[in-house]
């Protein structure tokens, strides 16, 4: 069976439209439950083909980005309630021209940073994402045909101030003193870049959707680096601005359920909670306790998270404790998404992950009957 998506490409019909009803704010008979990083590796079956395989060439080579994606979605069948397209928010550096390569046991690394504004004249004036980026739209639209409609796709990127802050760095960073330079001394050229990488990443999302995402997120993973007062000027602006115009630019016809996860920027959730910011689930870390981001979000949109990753190193009887104790907080039978508050860490066991799964489903459907 087939459906037709509002963007006129055909897919499999959509078995699980879980996750999607809960982002609308609509009632759910159990929570939804997927896992940031889910196709990691903590999964052996990922290891085996990263031994293989480059992890840019794996991201680059839609078979294998789709094989990979689908890896969390066969082993735990029927636990996971969407798949996230296997990419990097690094993809997006790249297709402005800079050099970005993963050092085993290191992360990423970007050997010629931009070192000083002078340096962003060698980032391409006009980026084609169709050009640059085809290979994920590519994965995105194979994986699709690949999930045969099991659970929807999320399809994502890295928010501009993260993304700048790899470009300046050159990498991971303990202070993030190069970028937060930027944004003191140099803050038009700041401003500059945010706005070029903002312009990319609404071409990107669109583009995701066209190959067949269903959901977006965003992730803002050094957001809370920035002060609240810093936050507000380097990153907020450019988080509405991509939530607005990518959904502008699909129209209410074609737009879908988006996601902020602004690790670290506990300050800003009332923010990103307003309904003019344009989205629809904000993604929590795990400094916010469930009573505490309700009362300051106020139902206006559905919560995402936020166990401590940590939890899962922690054994069967401590997942389950804070697993139940987390989705017992949040739903309300409504407007939460149970996940992390952070990408699943590559130590984790498999087993670890299906405790956390299981135990969501059983109380999330408890709760839901209450
Ligand atoms: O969630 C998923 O399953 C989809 C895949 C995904 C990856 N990276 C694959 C990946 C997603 C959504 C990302 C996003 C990403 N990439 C973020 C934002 C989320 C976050 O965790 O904060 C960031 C900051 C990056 C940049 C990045 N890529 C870092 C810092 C690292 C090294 C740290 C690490 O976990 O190894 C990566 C590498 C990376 N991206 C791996 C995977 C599976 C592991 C690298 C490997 O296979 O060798």
């Amino acid at each position: 069976e087939e459906q037709v998506d509002p963007t006129g490409k055909t897919f499999p019909r959509l078995k699980n439209d879980l996750i999607l009803r809960a982002a609308r704010g609509e009632v759910t008979e159990r929570v939804p439950v997927w896992v940031m990083r889910q196709a990691g590796r903590y999964l052996p079956e990922f290891r085996k083909v990263r031994e293989e395989h480059d992890f840019f060439k794996v991201v680059r080579t839609p078979e294998l980005a789709t094989k990979v994606t689908l890896q969390p979605i066969d082993r735990y069948d029927g636990l996971l309630d969407a798949a996230i397209i296997f990419s990097d928010i690094l993809v997006v550096p790249q297709a402005l021209g800079l050099v970005v390569e993963m050092v085993p046991g290191k992360g990423p690394s970007l050997p010629n940073p931009l070192a000083s504004p002078e340096d962003m004249k060698r980032l391409k004036q006009k980026v084609n994402v169709h050009k640059e980026l085809q290979y994920v739209f590519d994965a995105v639209t194979m994986t699709r045909h690949a999930l045969e409609g099991r659970v929807p796709l999320i399809g994502f990127t890295g928010a501009p101030w993260t993304q700048m802050a790899y470009m300046v760095e050159g990498g991971g960073s303990r202070t993030f003193s190069k970028a937060k330079t930027w944004i003191f001394q140099y803050p038009k050229e700041s401003h500059e870049l945010l706005q070029r990488i903002t312009d990319v990443s609404v071409d990107y999302l669109v583009a995701q959707v066209h190959a067949g995402a269903q959901m977006l997120q965003i992730f803002d993973s050094w957001a809370g680096e920035l002060g609240p007062n810093e936050f507000e000027k380097f990153s907020l602006p450019y988080l509405i601005q991509i939530a607005r115009r990518v959904k502008a630019e699909l129209g209410s016809e074609k737009a879908v359920p988006m996601i902020v996860f602004a690790k670290g920027a506990w300050f800003a959730l009332d923010k990103l909670s307003d309904p003019s910011s344009g989205f629809d689930v904000v993604s929590l870390d795990w400094s916010h306790t469930p009573a505490g981001a309700k009362a300051v979000s106020r139902g206006r949109v559905t919560l995402q998270g936020n166990l401590d990753p940590t939890v899962l190193l922690g054994g069967e009887d401590a997942i389950v404790e804070a697993t139940v104790k987390m989705v017992r907080g949040f739903f309300g039978g409504k407007k939460y998404i149970a996940n992390l508050g952070h990408g699943i860490l590559p130590d984790v066991s498999v087993d670890a992950m299906e405790v956390f799964l299981k135990t969501v489903h059983r109380v999330g459907r408890e709760v839901a009957a209450e």
